[in-house]
């Protein structure tokens, strides 16, 4: 599926529809640039699972966990240098455990994710304007 996002609002929106389908021990596996929006779709995504805690990029600590109606473990691993140190932070427990992962910057972790997932990539794309965003959500395995 894609969606057109003209604003961060359009893209939590967007978001927060998306996760209305969401069941427990889903990973979700985010792909887009600096400044994409990969961090405001997780903030829309938390909207739709009824979690209140303010949302930021977990660039330091990796992983952030949020109570919502499923758990949200919110990854960033653009800091990770090698697959080795997802391990020991526990990773497999987390993907085989009963919340919702979203992850930003998998690209970096390809050799760790599950098959079964949802890819999700947002594109730029400045001839439609700075604030424009193409979003593609595809279902794998
Ligand atoms: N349509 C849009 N969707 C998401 N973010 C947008 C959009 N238009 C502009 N922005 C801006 O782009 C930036 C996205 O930041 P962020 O979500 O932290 O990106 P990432 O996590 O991919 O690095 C924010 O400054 C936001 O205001
Ligand atoms: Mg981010």
């Amino acid at each position: 599926m894609e969606y057109q996002s003209y604003s961060v609002k359009d893209t939590k929106q967007i978001a927060s529809s998306f996760a209305a389908q969401l069941c427990s021990g889903d990973v979700i596996c985010l792909y887009g640039d600096l400044g994409a929006g990969k961090t405001a779709f997780v903030q829309g995504l938390a909207d739709g699972l009824n979690i209140s805690d303010y949302i930021t990029s977990p660039t330091f600590t990796i992983v952030n966990e949020h109570k919502g109606d499923i758990t949200l473990y919110h990854f960033d691993v653009y800091r990770i240098d090698d697959e080795d140190e997802m391990y020991e932070i526990g990773f497999d427990e987390y993907i085989n455990g009963d919340g919702i992962c979203v992850i930003e910057w998998c690209g970096k972790i390809a050799g760790l994710l599950p098959e079964k997932r949802y890819e999700i990539s947002i594109f730029k794309d400045y001839e439609q304007s700075d604030d424009y965003r193409l979003i593609k959500i595809e279902k794998r395995g």
